[in-house]
């Protein structure tokens, strides 16, 4: 069967399976990881109504060699909020992830909320190489010799300097900092906190997928997560007990995918689906199909917020929910395909504005993003469909893998280099995400903490806080508060001590 792979791959690769698939058959499709970054490259910037500043940082291009083209400069943008700060005050940093920091702002309220009770200072650092950070500025995607500066360890390497500028123009050497990330941002606060020890005292990382590398959790748990979030996505409590209502909705997801491969293998069948799908233009491929409700389930299940949300799409509270309502309340007699398409439109059309489905996507015709490059170098992260899931089954093929990195940059994936490079369990604080296993759901240690709630989604605990926010959610953002008032408290004692 199929590798599984990258998500980020998803666009890229369903173009090129376009161009080399018969159309008959159900070729590889390459499922979403860590999941939704393709889909904030397609999240336009907020407008600038944020309350920041902003700021560009003269940033050196390469920090760990002394090769005369590693002192390149290029400006590094950061956002600035001063509004509650006081001098020796805390410094709270965003370690930006992969795409505009304008749009991380807007979505991690929860920092502006916590503000004036830490009277700290709050900065977004982009990333290299995403919004407007870019080394080589349009010319940075150009080939794997400017891409090859895109990688964590660099991204980390600026964060570091840049605080140190930071602090030393504000003349707050003694500042504590504390670095927050959600998703590959939660990665790089968690490792930052390990690598600049002496920088941050603590980092809270929210639904980062840190241990998705080499062996150390299951390949399939990440997919497994998104099945058992529609399995019981219903827990009615009867008087006889807990009694889930939801089997069908798995169910249906499940048988959905061979009606699929039947009527794909039917002479009229792409024909048949184009209209079923309501798409824009003519199918040329049924694996198009697999992939646009691939990623409705998949990305339902990561935002399955508590409360309406506009992240990816906007979306009602708890879509999950509705999509199963919908699957179970179809007439009988209706197909799993159909009623699969008629959940998936709640993903789609929720703004109830879509007159067609756009099914084959638009590539890039650059082809060449941030992301991709980063799983095709160090982010081998590998996931796979267990029969357990409600995908179908598939695993993951590394060679095949690092053979359309070479195709595509000419690199070859480094499997092992993010283990070697930051471990494996490491340490800091991580608040949690329910949706999926990868994250780290247990304590490693007093100092390194794990916030585990049953109910959540991606990274819910960084939005801003809301009237309807059900009281799970208010007393993990409560904890978060406490531990790092904690850890201040500590910093202090230690600093009048000193
Ligand atoms: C600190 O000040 C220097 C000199 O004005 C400036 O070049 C640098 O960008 C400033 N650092 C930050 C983080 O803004
Ligand atoms: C989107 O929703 C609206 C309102 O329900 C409906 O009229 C329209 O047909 C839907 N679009 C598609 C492509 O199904
Ligand atoms: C980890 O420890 C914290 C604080 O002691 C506690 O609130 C939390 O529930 C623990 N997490 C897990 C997953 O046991």
């Amino acid at each position: 069967m199929a590798p599984c792979q990258s998500l980020l791959f998803l666009f890229i690769i369903s173009l090129y399976v376009t161009l080399t698939a018969p159309a008959n058959s159900l070729p590889a499709f390459f499922p979403p990881p860590a999941a939704y970054q393709s889909l904030i490259k397609q999240a336009k910037a907020p407008k600038p109504n944020l309350p920041f500043k902003t700021h560009y940082f003269p940033q050196t291009l390469d920090h760990f060699t002394f090769h005369p083209k590693s002192y390149k400069i290029f400006n590094q943008k950061y956002l600035i909020n001063t509004q509650y700060w006081h001098k020796g005050a805390p410094i709270f940093v965003y370690t930006g992830n992969e795409g505009h920091i304008d749009w991380f702002a807007a979505n991690t309220g929860f920092m502006l909320d916590i503000a004036p009770k830490f009277k700290d200072l709050i900065v977004f650092i982009e990333h290299r190489f995403y919004g407007e950070s870019m080394p080589f500025g349009k010319d940075s995607y150009k080939s794997a010799k400017t891409l090859g500066y895109l990688t964590s360890q660099e991204a980390l390497g600026d964060f570091a300097v840049l605080i140190r500028s930071l602090k030393q123009n504000l003349s707050s050497e003694t500042s504590p900092v504390v670095v927050f990330g959600g998703s590959y941002g939660g990665m790089l606060a968690a490792w930052f906190r390990l690598k600049y020890p002496h920088i941050a005292i603590g980092a809270l990382a929210s639904s980062a997928p840190i241990l998705q590398f080499d062996k150390i959790i299951p390949w399939s748990s990440f997919y497994d997560a998104v099945s058992q979030d529609f399995m019981f996505s219903f827990i009615t409590k009867t008087k006889r007990g807990i009694q889930d209502v939801s089997q069908n909705c798995y169910e249906v997801i499940k048988g959905s995918w061979a009606e699929l491969e039947t009527i794909s293998t039917q002479k009229e069948g792409l024909a048949e689906l184009s209209k079923a799908f309501r798409t824009c233009k003519r199918l040329h491929l049924t694996a198009s199909v697999l992939g646009w409700l691939w990623t409705a389930f998949v990305y339902t299940a990561m935002v399955n917020y508590p409360t309406e949300a506009n992240f990816l799409k906007p979306l009602p509270a708890y879509p999950v929910q509705r999509i199963c309502k919908i699957i179970d309340k179809y007439p009988s007699g209706a197909t799993k395909l159909s009623r699969a398409f008629a959940a998936a439109s709640l993903y789609y059309n929720y703004s109830q504005t879509e007159n067609c489905f756009e099914v084959e996507h638009e590539v890039n015709t650059h082809g060449l993003h941030g992301w991709d490059w980063q799983t095709c170098t160090e982010m081998v992260m590998p996931m796979t469909c267990s029969s357990e899931s409600m995908f179908p089954q598939t695993g993951f093929d590394y060679k095949m893998f690092a053979e359309q990195c070479q195709m595509k940059y000419g690199v070859s994936p480094r499997q092992h280099w993010i283990t070697t490079e930051f471990g494996g369990e490491v340490s800091i604080f991580y608040s949690f995400m329910s949706l999926s296993i990868q994250i780290v759901l247990r304590n490693i240690s007093v100092s390194i903490i794990a916030l585990v709630t049953e109910k959540g989604a991606h990274h819910v605990d960084f939005w801003a806080a809301t009237k309807d926010a059900p009281d799970w959610l208010v007393e993990l953002r409560r904890q978060e508060v406490e531990i790092i008032q904690k850890w201040l408290k500590e910093y202090y004692l230690d600093l009048r001590q000193a």
